[in-house]
């Protein structure tokens, strides 16, 4: 093109350039706009989690158990969130998926690694391992940092808090029916009571494990976390999960 050529309509953008206001204008405009495009579905959208078969809202002792975990802060150190990379699946199983943490109020994904991620934890130790490392860590991992959780196994769980607990989550948005909150109190002393009455829990939550967590009478803290750990990940079965290609 020679120096002489008429200006086309697209060098008048050098007018914009030269101008600071009115580039800041324009630039104003354009993130604006960009903006409201990619938001605004998003207001529109009913979910924008993928629904994954199996993932289901914690049973009222798993839900306690998490309380407790969130309580003694163990997300300072733990993250729940497998990323996508080589390292980290075979490390610690299939990538973390949106839906399974659809019923964590707040979410646990964490972003300190002082231990291991948890996120896939359920059914990798004995509950016996679970109890005996969270009471004193060093019996098991001599050069490990993590606190002593020992007065868990003698601090009795006081069952009467799960009604206001899931109203709780209920109003924040996981799905717990009347009859769940009903029976919330007698869900969570079945599930550490393995000749008990427990077809109504397991009915309500699919795949609720049933047994005394703690090994001793009674429901202590202890059993709460232990029950809750033992599910971590568990709900999704990864040999006939696909991921859905339409998204
Ligand atoms: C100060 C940091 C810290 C805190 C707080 C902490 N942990 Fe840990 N945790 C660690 C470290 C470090 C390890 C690895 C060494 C070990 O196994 O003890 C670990 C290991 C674990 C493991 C074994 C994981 C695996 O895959 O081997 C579990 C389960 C666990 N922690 C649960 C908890 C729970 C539950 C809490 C809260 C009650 C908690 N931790 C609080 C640092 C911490």
């Amino acid at each position: 093109m020679s120096e002489t050529q008429k200006p086309t309509w697209l060098d008048r953008h050098s007018k914009i350039e030269r101008n600071a206001t009115l580039l800041m204008v324009f630039s104003f405009l354009v993130v604006t706009i960009g903006g409201i495009v990619e938001i605004a579905p998003l207001f529109w959208l009913e979910n924008t989690i993928e629904e994954v078969e199996g993932v289901r809202p914690y049973s009222p002792l798993e839900l306690a158990g998490r309380d407790i975990y969130v309580r003694e802060g163990c997300y300072v150190c733990h993250s729940q969130m497998i990323r996508p990379m080589r390292d980290e699946n075979e490390r610690y199983g299939h990538y973390s998926l949106a839906a399974e943490s659809m019923y964590d109020h707040p979410f646990q994904w964490g972003s300190k690694r002082t231990g291991p991620d948890l996120a896939r934890v359920g059914g990798r130790y004995s509950d016996d391992w679970h109890v005996a490392h969270l009471s004193n860590p060093q019996s098991l991992v001599p050069e490990s940092v993590m606190p002593k959780y020992d007065y868990l196994t003698r601090t009795r769980f006081e069952p009467e808090t799960l009604t206001a607990l899931m109203k709780t989550h209920r109003f924040v948005g996981v799905p717990y029916t009347d009859e769940m909150i009903e029976n919330a109190v007698a869900d969570a002393n079945v599930q550490v009571n393995p000749d008990g009455d427990y077809d109504g829990l397991l009915e309500r939550y699919p795949g609720a494990q049933v047994r005394s967590f703690d090994g001793q009478p009674g429901i202590s803290e202890m059993d709460a976390l232990v029950a809750y750990l033992q599910m971590l990940g568990t709900l999704v079965d990864f040999s006939t999960f696909q991921p859905d290609a339409s998204r």
